[in-house]
């Protein structure tokens, strides 16, 4: 898996966003050395960092950067609490951050925020091996989550490339989907309760939901936090379900010839691999190609192909899955749906596909200046989108790169160029929004708004629903100090 290691950042882009965007807001008290003196006194010396915090201000894709202040480590939810206490009453904006690994500039600071990092809440965990229910700290993470539950037979239901880096509140917090959803759903299915602190004068700790499987009590409060990206409250504890841990794993990686004929095997595996499908993600040519330029990796098929699909099972007998994933490959190939196909026999053959799916985002980011994006459509249109920007980018763009959760609708289109380029910017947005809008999509499918998305976050939304947003967002953060300047 990758570890998001500082050496995997690319290098910084002299463009800041968030300057372009945000005012810095004057009601916002600046971190004085009294404050500083405060938080120790919270946290002992060791829980403030404020000399060299660039890697709390600058995020994975290195096109967000902001200043910041003073970085916080608190080790429980009674010092959250504190801190939020004093911030709210001293006025002081604060920044939750999780693994910081984050693709719309949600993570960190804009200008002079606090930054409250949850990587020491890391210590409670228990599960209930019987009903499959996992509580433990928000700092978590992921990867440390899920060789946990490994060891009791079971997994977290969901995955995705930055599980050595992401920790599960982050998770919580941008409602992240990732490469299972297809089969466990999202994290809307799992989530049953949440420990959460509000940026009010008191630090009031609220536990949400339950820990039990069944609870129609009362309104789902947890499930607002789900894609919340720390605009409500710091998440400081998670109950969830996880699911019992496949015996058997199946993987294949097939060449198809057109995006119809990739739709087509999508049916196929949903109707013949039905239960056992886990995974349906999508590589085109020119990520194939980017993988192979920026990073030396080869795909593991013989013959080239325009489009490449890595379809996975999990089950709990290996021979019957073994005969579905042989069936529906037979059947591929009899209909000509695919040009080509490999099973993985080992799991060092399943790992190869994977490191190919896996490193997109970081072959992209090898390849120059990246302009990200991840949007749900139909699949009528999902390909369409990513012809349509390649002709309308024409010489402009260096590379026009798609991948993604094909079975969710859920595309990464990544234009590159050799740097930050005003007249490509302008050639994209809103352009590529407002398309996306008018085909039935929406403009963030699992990333979220941070401050990337910030300037197109009313596309496609009722006013009125922008509205109760923002009446949410006031009743529980009254002075707005948390993550300002993003997504509300
Ligand atoms: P951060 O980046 O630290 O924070 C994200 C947001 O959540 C911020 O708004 C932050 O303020 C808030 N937040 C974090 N922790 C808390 C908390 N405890 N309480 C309240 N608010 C909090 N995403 C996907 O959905 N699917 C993918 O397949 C996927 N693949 C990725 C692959 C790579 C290589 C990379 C770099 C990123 C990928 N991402 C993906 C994006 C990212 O990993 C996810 O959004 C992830 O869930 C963020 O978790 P984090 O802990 O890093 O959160
Ligand atoms: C992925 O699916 O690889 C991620 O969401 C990251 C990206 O979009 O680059
Ligand atoms: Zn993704």
């Amino acid at each position: 898996m990758l570890k998001l290691l500082p050496s995997f950042r690319i290098r910084l882009s002299k463009r800041c966003y968030a300057a372009v965007l945000a005012e810095r807001n004057k009601n916002f008290a600046k971190v004085m050395e009294s404050d500083v003196l405060a938080f120790e006194n919270f946290l002992g010396k060791e829980g403030v960092l404020k000399d060299d915090i660039t890697l709390n201000t600058t995020d994975w894709t290195g096109q967000f950067k902001g200043p910041g202040s003073v970085v916080l480590f608190p080790k429980n939810t009674e010092q959250v609490s504190a801190i939020l206490a004093y911030c709210s009453k001293n006025k002081l904006a604060v920044v939750p951050q999780g693994g910081n690994t984050g693709l719309v500039g949600a993570s960190i600071p804009v200008h002079d925020e606090v930054v409250l990092s949850l990587s020491k809440i890391n210590n409670s965990f228990s599960f209930d091996d019987t009903m499959g229910i996992l509580k433990c700290d928000a700092g978590f993470i992921l990867e440390d989550l899920d060789n946990k539950l490994a060891s009791l037979g079971y997994m977290v239901p969901f995955d995705l490339g930055a599980k050595g880096s992401c920790q599960i509140g982050g998770n919580i917090a941008t409602c992240a989907g990732g490469i299972r959803l297809i089969r466990y759903g999202s994290l809307h299915a799992h989530l049953l309760g949440l420990t959460v602190v509000l940026p009010d004068e008191h630090g009031t700790v609220l536990h949400l939901g339950s820990d039990i499987r069944k609870d129609n009590t009362s309104l789902h409060t947890p499930h607002l936090f789900l894609g919340s990206e720390g605009q409500l409250g710091v998440i400081t504890s998670v109950t969830m379900t996880a699911v019992p841990r496949p015996k058997s794993v199946q993987s294949a990686m097939l060449a198809v010839t057109s995006f119809e004929k990739c739709c087509e095997v999508l049916k196929l595996a949903k109707s013949s691999l039905s239960e056992v499908l886990s995974s349906f993600e999508f590589l085109d040519e020119a990520t194939m190609k980017c993988l192979k330029t920026n990073l030396d990796l080869h795909s593991v098929l013989g013959t080239p192909s325009a489009f490449c699909v890595l379809v996975e099972t999990s089950g709990s007998n290996e021979d019957h899955d073994m005969a579905k994933m042989g069936a529906f490959l037979d059947e591929c190939l009899s209909k000509e749906l695919i040009l080509d196909g490999v099973l993985a026999g080992s799991s060092a053959d399943a790992t190869k596909m994977w490191q190919l799916r896996e490193s997109a985002p970081l072959a992209v980011s090898r390849d120059g200046y990246v302009y990200k994006h991840d949007v749900s459509l139909p699949l009528k249109n999902y390909y369409e989108l990513t012809n349509v920007m390649r002709e309308r980018c024409g010489d402009l763009a260096k590379s026009v790169v798609t991948y993604g959760h094909v079975g969710d609708g859920n595309t990464h289109l990544n234009i590159t160029s050799e740097k930050h380029s005003e007249a490509l910017e302008n050639l994209l947005y809103p352009f590529l929004y407002e398309w996306v809008v008018a085909h039935g999509g929406s403009i963030s499918a699992e990333h979220g708004i941070g401050q990337l998305k910030l300037p197109y976050s009313e596309l496609g939304k009722q006013p009125e629903e922008r509205l109760l947003v923002k009446k949410l967002k006031n009743i529980f953060d009254p002075n707005g100090i948390l993550n300002p300047y993003k997504m509300i």
